[in-house]
């Protein structure tokens, strides 16, 4: 299958005055058509930067994103316009995002204005018929998003970025702000849109269950890099990398007996600054199988199986930390 969007080498360092901090370094995948990959990692590894470089909201340091092929950083203003409208992004807290001051229909109204969709009589269809995609209708048409509860604001939100008829959606924690049973409505929502309008998602989460539900493929973060990177049952099932494992214990399944048996592993040690990465894996310094080399010198990514890659210098080694 040909991707939707690829990422090479994909590397954000921001200058600070004291140095330079590290967000994101050399990390590449793909995003297919109509599938979800799912990022995971502790807070500060870098999730988001890769985000908001995707839909150009951060300029990369250095590396390519090719959408359909084509790299986004040297189109034209008309290519760079058509693009914008088919990579869009929905953020953890809609209440930001969205405009106090504009009521739901003017929120909805915007963007059809901006990128001309829909002739003028037919907006107001448009509108109704954004709002039914996301389980709300017309009586939200006057309502700003203080009159709305914290699910409605999001969906209006998914509302609004459905507008301009995407192939592809950045969410960004998009159910973390929520109460759990809303999330789940999110969730579901998400997925059956997915499926209605065949759109590709990168997915940031930090809860797995639903990276678990929504993702074909799952990456997993550490510090700016890309650790473990494969199809999800792999992912899952036969996981390599020890912060994989540590961020895998954590979950817990529907059978009680198993949660019991499975040992949770947590996290030692300080988490490093992006300013000061550890020399060699950026994870040597909270790994409980770190060696010598493991200080010194960073793993590359090397594929396990077809399609799973992992950053780990115990890789091929007998002794590997399973
Ligand atoms: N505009 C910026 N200027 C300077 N540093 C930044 C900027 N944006 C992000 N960072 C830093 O880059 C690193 C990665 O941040 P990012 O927001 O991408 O992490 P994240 O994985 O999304 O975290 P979280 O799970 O908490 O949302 C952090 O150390 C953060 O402080
Ligand atoms: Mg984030």
């Amino acid at each position: 299958m040909i991707p939707l969007l690829e990422v090479k080498k994909l590397t954000k360092h921001f200058t600070m005055q004291k140095g330079v901090l590290k967000a994101v370094e050399d990390v590449s995948f793909k995003i297919f058509p109509g599938k979800t990959l799912g990022l995971v990692g502790e807070s500060g590894s870098g999730k988001s930067t890769i985000g908001q470089m995707l839909v150009r909201l951060t300029k990369p340091t250095s590396g390519q994103i090719l959408y359909n092929g084509k790299d986004i950083l040297t189109l034209s203003k008309k290519e760079s316009k058509d693009f914008l409208r088919k990579l869009q992004i929905i953020f953890q807290d809609p209440y930001s995002s969205l405009n106090p001051r504009m009521d739901v229909e003017k929120i909805l109204l915007e963007p059809l204005q901006i990128h001309n969709i829909c002739p003028r009589e037919k907006r107001n269809e448009k509108i109704e018929e954004l709002l039914q995609l996301v389980g709300l209708d017309s009586s939200f048409f006057r309502r700003y998003p203080h009159q709305l509860s914290g699910g409605q604001r999001q969906r209006v939100a998914i509302a609004r970025a459905l507008a301009v008829s995407p192939e592809c959606i950045v969410c960004d924690e998009p159910t973390s702000s929520l109460d759990v049973s809303i999330q789940a409505q999110i969730v579901h929502l998400l997925k059956e849109l997915q499926e209605k309008l065949h759109l590709s998602y990168l997915f940031i989460s930090h809860n797995l269950p639903v990276i678990d539900y929504l993702s074909e493929q799952i990456a997993v973060m550490y510090l700016g890099h890309i650790v473990e990177i494969g199809p999800r049952e792999k992912i899952y099932n036969s996981h390599f990398h020890p912060y994989t494992k540590v961020l895998l214990s954590s979950v817990f399944t529907p059978d009680p007996k198993a949660n019991k048996e499975k040992p949770k592993l947590s996290l030692f040690g300080e988490n490093p600054s992006p300013m000061h990465p550890p020399k060699g894996c950026v994870y040597s310094t909270r790994c409980s199988h770190a060696s010598e080399i493991c200080h010194s010198v960073r793993p590359e990514l090397k594929e396990l199986s077809p399609g799973h890659f992992v950053s780990c210098h115990f890789f091929n080694d007998s002794n590997a930390p399973r």
